[in-house]
């Protein structure tokens, strides 16, 4: 056992780079890690962070879920930076547009472009699986979502890495981030004025009809609001997946025999994708505020505090999950956490994992196997989203 004092925070890249080993003590020494460098609570246990989930009342996200963001003056998002009785009301109204129906019709779509995007590498010795393969595909997936026109995916997608490209050294949008981000705003808004007038079949045209039941009657959301509407569905969706697919790759590389079952069995490939999302969860950290104190562990929690729910580290606690450092395709999982739990639950979980289900089927039928480059991978560092950002693919 280490007699190092634990620290944790997820800005350290060095920390970030594997923080399994500091997140299992934390399970076992410290369940209410506090880190008084950034002010924040951490619950790094599966039951605490799933009682956490569903005390929405205590565990408020109407302040922000991203830590670093919390008290900042942000104009909030709607529904994952709210509690009830808003994110109910915003909630209702999305939910009634992510239908089943929706998200089935775009599964032929998904196998298209993964054929697309696969196919070209098929007598290739390597590719990166993430920046030619798994960035894309999400975005695209929420492009035809939404209704963009096929003609146009490949134009709003390069307008959208335009707007997160930093060259090296960068903080703030370059001038051509700044231009994309103008562009995307004026195609969205065409999209729209022609939908108010000429409604489709897809999900702009859905949410521009629907009601927002709120305040003294429910009535319809404005074209800001759409906006902003289209920016979560986007920024939630695509990073993440991105990010699942991957973990993938790099975790079927390092298990060679769970990859080979999935090859001779896909019937297992649904199941897979829920252990790759206990494995490494995309999305590791959701923040809450207390709204009065809570004493958990013989410690007291203040009324304001932040409190950082470690999903990720949830994934990995041997109270939940046997052997749970052991990844294993044709794991029984009942429950995880790695979607959220409670009124917050992924709103996209269903097309996310049709998604993830979709791309590993398509990948091993043509790449049965490959190695990793792994002195070559990179990691995205932000403190909402962890996962590599390249995996070259030896093939
Ligand atoms: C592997 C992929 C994904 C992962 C790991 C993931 C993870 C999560 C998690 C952990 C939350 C809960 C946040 C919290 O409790 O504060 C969440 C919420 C949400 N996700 Fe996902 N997500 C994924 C894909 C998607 C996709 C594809 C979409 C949209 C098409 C999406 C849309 C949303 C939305 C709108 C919410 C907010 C729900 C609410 O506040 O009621 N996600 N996601």
């Amino acid at each position: 056992m280490s007699t190092e004092p634990i620290y944790y925070d997820p800005y350290d890249y060095r920390i970030d780079a594997d923080p399994h080993p500091i997140w299992a003590r934390m399970r076992d020494e410290a369940p209410v890690y506090y880190n008084d460098r950034f002010d924040f609570y951490a619950l790094s246990r599966f039951s605490d962070v799933y009682a956490a989930s569903v005390d929405h009342e205590v565990f408020s996200s109407a302040e922000g879920t991203v830590l670093e963001l919390i008290g900042s003056p942000i104009e909030p998002p709607p529904m994952i930076f709210m509690d009830p009785p808003r994110h109910t009301a915003f909630r209702k109204m999305v939910a009634s547009v992510f239908t089943p129906r929706r998200m089935a019709l775009l599964e032929e779509r998904i196998h298209e472009l993964c054929r697309g995007y696969l196919d070209p590498f098929r007598e290739a010795s390597t590719f990166d699986y993430v920046a030619d393969f798994g960035a894309r595909l999400p975005v695209m997936v929420i492009s035809s979502l939404l209704g963009i026109p096929r003609e146009d995916q490949d134009m709003v997608r390069a307008w959208t890495d335009a707007v997160l490209h930093r060259n090296e050294g960068e903080t703030g949008m370059s001038s051509a981030a700044l231009a994309a981000f103008g562009s995307v705003h004026a195609y969205f808004q065409a999209q729209i004025d022609e939908r108010r007038t000429r409604p489709r079949d897809d999900l702009m045209s859905d949410l521009i009809a629907s009601e927002l039941p709120e305040g003294t009657g429910p009535r319809r959301l404005t074209d800001a609001e759409l906006h902003v509407f289209f920016n979560l569905i986007s920024s939630a969706g695509n990073e993440t997946v991105a990010r699942l697919l991957g973990w993938t790759a790099l975790t079927l590389a390092q298990w060679p025999a769970q990859r080979a079952r999935l090859v001779e069995n896909p019937n297992l490939i649904p199941g897979a994708v829920e252990e790759l999302l206990r494995w490494e969860a995309p999305s590791p950290i959701q923040a809450r505020v207390l709204t009065r104190n809570v004493e958990l562990h013989g410690t007291t929690i203040s009324q304001g505090a932040k409190v950082a729910l470690l999903t990720g580290s949830a994934g990995r606690d041997p109270r939940e999950f046997a052997d749970p450092d052991r990844f294993d395709a044709t794991r029984e999982i009942s429950r995880h956490v790695s979607f959220g739990y409670g009124i917050h639950f992924c709103l996209g979980a269903s097309l996310a994992r049709i998604e993830a289900r979709t791309a590993i089927a398509e990948t091993l039928e043509r790449f049965p196997e490959w190695d990793v480059d792994e002195s070559a991978i990179e990691m995205v560092h932000t403190s909402t989203v962890r996962g590599p950002a390249r995996v070259p693919l030896i093939l």
